[in-house]
């Protein structure tokens, strides 16, 4: 955004946004809640985001910090299956030796991805949204450096699907933190 905006119109516009997404958050419910998210944040896709949460009960009512929290511990389900996932695809699997090497380094890569969420749910629960914002840029970091393993040489990725809800989910939750962030100071 162009520093012009930053100290004149930007600010207004910015308080009446998030003012304006609070009371929709409110009244609650997982469709508004995706629009923002996916209106704030590129990465966020807005079918992803409806779906992650219906497969939920809890999310149907829930508050946008329960969203937080709920969009958290969806990584971390996730992110626990998929390194045992990975584990099987090198032990069971027939690969090449750049293959199997990206597969060792995406194992690597998710089980440091692991303790992070937790860090950061610790984080969210604290309310210190900075720090869980570290913490879930790093999660996604991680899966976004599994993918580019294999694209580097254009080998095909079995994780594409893996590493995509990956990377999915952690937008949301970095979605969600952002608002809280932003709005609470
Ligand atoms: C990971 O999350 C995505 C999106 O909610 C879901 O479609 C997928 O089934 C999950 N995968 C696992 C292994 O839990
Ligand atoms: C959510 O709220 C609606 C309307 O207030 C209610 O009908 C519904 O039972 C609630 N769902 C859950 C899961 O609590």
């Amino acid at each position: 955004m162009k520093p012009f905006f930053c100290f004149s119109i930007f600010p207004l516009l910015f308080l009446t946004f998030l003012i304006a997404s609070q009371s929709a958050i409110a009244q609650n419910s997982i469709y508004k809640t995706c629009k923002i998210f996916a209106q704030n944040d590129p990465n966020v896709n807005y079918n992803f985001c409806t779906t992650s949460f219906q497969l939920y009960p809890a999310s149907q009512n829930a508050t946008l910090q329960e969203l937080g929290k709920i969009s958290i511990r969806l990584i971390q389900y996730n992110m626990t299956d998929t390194r045992f996932y990975i584990k099987n695809l090198i032990k069971n699997k027939k690969w090449d030796s750049y293959t199997k090497q990206c597969l060792s380094d995406c194992f690597e890569l998710f089980s440091d991805a692991i303790p992070s969420v937790k860090k950061a749910m610790k984080y969210y629960n604290k309310k210190l949204y900075g720090d869980a914002n570290v913490q879930l840029s790093a999660v996604m970091d991680d899966a976004t450096t599994c993918e580019d393993g294999f694209n580097e040489r254009g080998v095909v990725s079995p994780l594409t699907k893996r590493t995509g809800d990956a990377f999915q989910l952690s937008a949301i939750a970095l979605s969600a933190v952002y608002i809280l962030r932003t709005g609470s100071n």
